[in-house]
């Protein structure tokens, strides 16, 4: 089954003119990569975030969504440094296996595993929720890391737009599902902490929950940008449902810069030529990509604190339309639906 998305990629209501293609298509990649530029610029410009030393975190447990390689792998490997049991969910257990054998090498520690996950497929989702329940465990951390970029147009298993369903739906799905075992897992000297990796890119995304039934132009750089807004935008809804229940548990975005890892391997051909040459340049490391995800995952200075988007290991603002508590409402509400997840809130 296709589901129409409500919030697919369809920006700009109306026909399949050049003119719309040009604002539907084209558009979307000159603000993504100017947006990209000026992060680049900034990084470039600006003190790197570096991690203050962090203190042991033993007997803590932490799920890593696409941890097997980039920014993921880096924040797997931390967080298994500072003592924790980490849970690498990802799709591809060669590199899932491959990933914990080697952070188990570095680390010493042996309490590192993998655990299928397709995000692109809620049964999967489902399926590995289940497996980690089985092992009854605390859930103190989850990291909403996976994601996919301008991939070509395609669908998850369940019939949504790639970006929107892997990126976005998905973790919508498994943070849910968990979020009784991090409920139970908090306290209050330790909430258990919910950690998304959106993107500078959220800057140029939207939704658009009304024009239902016209057809679209797809753009891959949209369709992005909207699923890491969209991602802000759940953090923020999701902040709000845990303080409004006490629950000891927080969430927080974060923005890991313009990062050297194969999230590009699907940009236009002379633009990854240009990022291989000049990548490891003047773009951050992987292991410097994941300092604000581990940092917002167990510093105590954000111990309590929820409902922040964090770039460079500090508290920043995210675009305004992510603040539009109608809107976070509404995408919730819609998720929900879309998820086939019936929760009270
Ligand atoms: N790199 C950057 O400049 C940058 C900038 C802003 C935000 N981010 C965000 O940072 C996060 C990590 O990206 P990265 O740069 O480290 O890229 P990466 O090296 O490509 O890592 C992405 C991870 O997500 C996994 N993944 C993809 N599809 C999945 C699925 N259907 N189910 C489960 N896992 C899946 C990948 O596994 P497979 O490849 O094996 O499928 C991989 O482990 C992403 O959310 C990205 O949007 C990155
Ligand atoms: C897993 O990743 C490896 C390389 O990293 C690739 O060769 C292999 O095809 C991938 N497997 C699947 C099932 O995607
Ligand atoms: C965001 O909102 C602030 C205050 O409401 C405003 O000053 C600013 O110009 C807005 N930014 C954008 C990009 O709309």
């Amino acid at each position: 089954m296709i589901y129409h998305l409500p919030s697919s990629i369809r920006f700009i209501p109306g026909y399949n003119t050049a003119g719309m293609w040009l604002l539907s298509v084209i558009l979307p990649v000159l603000r993504n990569y100017y947006i990209a530029m000026e992060v680049i610029l900034k990084q470039l410009l600006g003190r790197s975030f570096l991690l203050p030393v962090l203190s042991r975190q033993d007997g803590k447990v932490a799920i890593v969504t696409g941890g097997g390689k980039g920014i993921g792998y880096h924040t797997a490997k931390h967080l298994a440094k500072l003592g924790m049991h980490v849970i690498i969910a990802g799709n591809n257990e060669t590199d899932g296996n491959e990933a914990v054998r080697k952070i188990q090498q570095d680390t010493l520690n042996k309490k590192v595993e993998f655990l299928f996950c397709d995000l692109a497929s809620m049964k999967s989702i489902r399926n590995c929720v289940q497996n980690f329940k089985a092992k009854n465990l605390d859930l103190h951390v989850l990291v909403n890391n996976a994601g996919v970029m301008v991939v070509p147009e395609q669908r998850t298993e369940d019939g949504f737009e790639q970006h929107f369903g892997v990126n976005y739906l998905g973790h919508f799905l498994l943070t849910n599902l968990l979020l009784d075992t991090l409920r139970k897992s908090g306290t209050n000297d330790f909430n258990a902490r919910v950690v998304t990796v959106s993107s500078a890119t959220h800057f140029t995304g939207n939704l658009n929950f009304d024009d239902l039934q016209s057809r679209h132009c797809y753009s891959a750089h949209g369709a992005y940008a909207q699923s890491k807004l969209a991602l802000v935008l759940f953090t923020y809804y999701l902040q709000h449902l845990l303080t409004e229940d006490g629950s000891h548990v927080t969430a927080n975005a974060v923005d890991p810069g313009v990062v050297n890892t194969d999230l590009y391997k699907h940009v236009w051909y002379p633009i990854r030529f240009v990022k291989w040459i000049t990548g490891s340049l003047l773009l951050k490391g992987a292991e410097e990509g994941a300092a604000t995800s581990i940092y917002t995952s167990v510093s105590p200075d954000l111990e309590g604190i929820g409902g922040c988007y964090l770039y460079n290991g500090e508290r920043t603002k995210s675009a305004n339309l992510s603040y539009n508590e109608e809107l976070q409402k509404k995408l919730w509400t819609e998720s929900c639906k879309m998820a086939a997840l019936f929760v009270s809130s």
